[in-house]
């Protein structure tokens, strides 16, 4: 069987083939010039998805060694993302479907990081426990089978991506900050500097506006001319990122108190961050259980794993009609909340 996956949700492009369940390509096609405006710009974005989707599948059939004709199912995200970057992917998903008379798969685009672990070799066992971290959300999760999604808590303000971006720009390190933050973070000489972490009223829910605060407030307290020594970035990068790494492994360290899972899965394009790695690996250990982190290129957004949840809800049997329209089909906020 090969399934396409198309994701269109932000400023990746991306098509991928898993063929008898192997898979054969993952092409993204990043849109690097958002840069320079300091953030994704969703007019251009929609423009840059329509003129590579087509170009860009066609390069993923010819990677994978098929015709057109050999698909047997199309997946797509639907949602979350920019309305007008889905609708590119996932119209030319539907209608390629359409054309081949094949089933065609919306995809929440969470759920595709969710089960993105099981791209790598070493996979989560059910049950585990999943953290979200991406530009957009903040969740964690109890996953006891495909089907079955438990949200034990999410973000009350800021994703965390969104406060590593915010972050970077107060020290003018552009844009996307995540990056930028780790590599000052690793380079940054030993400080007093600490900043807090937020409680929330839920156990498991997180907070990150308060933590982008107080940074600032130490940036206008102790520079209040905005010129920040290099030096000094890099301890303030450092301190935010060991807060951001407590406020995670705090809460799935609560929960791992909690819930007897198998495995613990850390998604998202924040996942990527070394100081997340490390402080997920000694969680993990602790509690003795197995950690999947999906390596770089599944960690950000990418068509394997909108494939991979697209072949996981074709063969659960799930089946939707043309008539699915992107973004209001799938709500935001649709996983279980209730007999953990
Ligand atoms: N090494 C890193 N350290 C910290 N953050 C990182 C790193 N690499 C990427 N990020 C952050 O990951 C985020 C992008 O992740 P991703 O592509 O999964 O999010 P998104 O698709 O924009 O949002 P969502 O999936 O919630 O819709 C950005 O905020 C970026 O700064
Ligand atoms: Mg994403």
């Amino acid at each position: 069987m090969n399934i396409v996956g198309i994701e269109s949700s932000c400023d990746e492009t991306s098509v991928a083939i898993i063929s008898d369940g192997k898979l054969v390509s993952n092409l993204i096609a990043s849109q690097d010039f958002h840069t320079q405006y300091g953030g994704v710009v969703p007019e251009l974005s929609s423009r840059a998805h329509l003129q590579i989707v087509s170009p860009l599948f066609k390069q993923s059939l010819k990677e994978a060694g098929l015709e057109i004709a050999d698909i047997d199912v199309v997946a797509a995200t639907a949602g979350p993302g920019l309305i007008g970057a889905l609708l590119v992917g996932f119209s030319f998903a539907k209608g390629l479907a359409y054309s081949l008379n094949v089933p065609f798969i919306p995809v929440n685009h969470i759920e595709g990081h969710i089960f993105s672990g099981f791209l790598m070799k070493e996979k989560p066992e059910f049950p585990f426990l999943g953290v979200v971290i991406s530009g957009g959300h903040t969740l964690l999760l109890l996953v006891k089978s495909e089907l079955e999604i438990y949200k034990l808590g999410s973000t009350i303000d800021d994703a965390a991506g969104e406060a590593f971006d915010k972050v970077a720009k107060m020290l003018g390190l552009g844009y996307p900050g995540g990056p930028k933050i780790q590599q000052y973070a690793i380079e940054a000489e030993p400080s007093e500097i600490r900043f807090p972490v937020a409680r929330t009223k839920s156990e498991f829910d997180f907070s990150f506006s308060g933590l982008k605060t107080s940074v600032l407030r130490y940036l206008q307290e102790n520079f209040p001319d905005n010129n920040i020594p290099e030096k000094e970035k890099r301890k303030v990068a450092k301190a935010f990122q060991d807060a951001v790494v407590k406020a995670l492994s705090k809460r799935a360290e609560k929960a791992l108190k909690r819930f007897d899972v198998k495995s613990i899965s850390v998604v998202g394009g924040v996942a990527a961050n070394s100081g997340v790695k490390d402080g997920f690996s000694m969680l993990a250990k602790k509690y003795g259980k197995t950690l999947v982190i999906p390596s770089l290129e599944y960690c950000g957004d990418n068509g394997a794993m909108i494939a991979l949840r697209g072949k996981q809800l074709f063969e659960a049997g799930k089946k939707f009609g043309f008539e699915t329209n992107a973004f209001p089909a799938l709500p935001h906020n649709h996983f279980l909340q209730s007999d953990v």
